[in-house]
């Protein structure tokens, strides 16, 4: 049988278009004040409009100076490395023995802040560049000068949650599209793209090391025939706090995630008024009350105020309008300090707690029973703040506000509830008008005795 005859060349299909990713080879290493765009040039001169340069940010690091003299010995060197990181750490993620994914002032969350000792003399430690997005920009210009019309892309090496092994990533961008936008479009079977955001910049990143490799001492790459139109900035890249489901971290072995769910809450006096989803109140309401109270008894509820908002407000309001002219202020006075008290006015939403009388102990004696009602009260107090971390959890902002445990009668008569339930404040919430961030923990320590 004979072999069918090969097609004649003219008949071939055209190879369909592809992409290249060639490595810039022959820079020599990076010092401090070289011009990184000029040098790159020079190895490269095939470099051609609508190429992209992807740049490892070592080198930019190197090339703007930002190296700090480190002892060789790696004990001493393992050392600053840590303070360093330390320096650059905005907010602690999660923490493992040792390893710390933290912020960085980028906003990168990152192992170690992005610091690392590999690629540089024994005797420095890089620091990342200061800002990326501007060391990209001036590469792209410098080519631009040249006649040039390049992308720029510097990249670092990260690892990824939920997956083994690191890759690059893009941590500044000038004159190429990062973030491709499919949402609202619609596939080839018809169904319509809703979440689907292509993270180019970042795949341009991983393609471009696939020959810049690691330890190859090839710190650039040219990534020829990509379609990535746009100006995007690798900070674009960063998904914002209040978008990540994970931002509170969490490490298993030290707690570091819910030690900063309590680290975020603190009282928001300002609210920009955005509403708040009732469900979102509800399943902070659920998470307080697992808060723990005597005897096994639940004796907490959270009530919100919706209906009754305005009558309630004007009737506390009088109620200490009342009290302070009882105590003899004078009436200017008693408008001003009564206009301060205005938390619950601009809040989004009031939620008041209760103490119940459910499952209290009768005892014959009044000092008991005064001990057995305190014990009912910090359990009350344990609920709220349960329920004011879980709001900050959320994102949202709150105060815990006294002026309900002043005007007990007030509160029942308007919301008509039973007479035994008594008013624990009132939290105002909303979403703050500045984001929560943790605070240090308090300087007063444990107690010895
Ligand atoms: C029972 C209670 C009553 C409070 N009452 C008020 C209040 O009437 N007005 C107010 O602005 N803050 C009030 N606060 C909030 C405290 O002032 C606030 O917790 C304190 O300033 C510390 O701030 P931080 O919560 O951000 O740590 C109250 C807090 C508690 C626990």
């Amino acid at each position: 049988m004979s072999r069918p005859e090969p097609p004649a060349a003219d008949a071939l299909a055209p190879a369909p278009a592809g992409l290249q990713i060639l490595p810039v080879t022959g820079l020599p290493d990076i010092r401090p004040g070289d011009d990184l765009a000029a040098l790159i040039a020079a190895a490269a001169p095939w470099i051609a409009d609508g190429d992209v340069l992807v740049v490892t940010s070592k080198i930019v690091s190197k090339a703007e100076g930002r190296l700090v003299p480190s002892p060789v010995d790696p004990v001493e060197r393992d050392a600053l490395r840590r303070k360093l990181i330390d320096q650059e750490t905005v907010r602690l993620v999660a923490q493992r023995g040792l390893t710390k994914i933290v912020e960085n002032r980028l906003g990168i969350v990152a192992a170690a802040a992005g610091i690392d000792a590999s690629n540089v003399h024994r005797d420095e430690i890089a620091l990342l560049p200061e800002d990326p997005d501007a060391s990209a920009r001036i590469l792209a210009a410098a080519f631009a000068a040249a006649g040039k019309t390049v992308g720029v892309l510097i990249t670092d090496t990260q690892g990824r949650a939920w997956r083994e092994g690191v890759t690059d990533v893009a941590i500044g961008a000038a004159g190429i599209g990062v973030l491709t936008d499919h949402r609202g479009g619609v596939d080839e079977f018809g169904n319509e793209l809703v979440v689907t955001q292509v993270a180019i910049g970042d795949e341009m990143a991983a393609a471009a090391d696939l020959v810049k490799g690691k330890l190859s001492g090839v710190p650039v790459a040219v990534i020829r025939g990509v379609d990535a139109p746009g100006d995007g900035t690798g900070s674009s890249l960063i998904r914002a706090a209040e978008d990540d489901f994970f931002r509170l971290g969490t490490d298993l072995a030290v707690g570091q995630g819910r030690r900063e769910a309590v680290l975020i809450r603190r009282t928001v006096r300002q609210f920009t008024g955005a509403p708040v989803a009732v469900d979102v109140l509800d399943r902070c309401v659920r998470v307080a009350l697992t808060a723990p109270a005597p005897h096994h008894t639940h004796p907490v509820r959270f009530v919100r105020v919706e209906e009754n908002r305005t009558v309630l407000l004007a009737a506390m309001r009088s109620r200490w309008e009342q009290d302070l002219r009882a105590d003899g202020l004078p009436e200017a006075r008693i408008a001003a300090r009564v206009g301060r008290g205005q938390i619950l006015h601009s809040a989004t939403e009031i939620v008041i707690p209760f103490l119940t009388g459910d499952g209290r102990h009768d005892y014959p004696d009044a000092a008991r029973q005064g001990f057995e009602h305190t014990m009912f009260t910090v359990a009350g107090g344990a609920a709220v703040q349960a329920f004011l971390i879980a709001l900050a959890a959320e994102g949202l902002g709150s105060a815990w506000i006294g002026s309900t445990i002043f005007c007990p009668d007030t509160v029942r008569s308007v919301l008509e509830l039973p007479d035994d339930w008594e008013p624990l404040g009132a939290v105002a919430i909303g979403h703050p008008t500045s984001p929560l961030l943790p605070r240090p923990p308090a300087a007063a320590g444990l107690i010895e005795k």
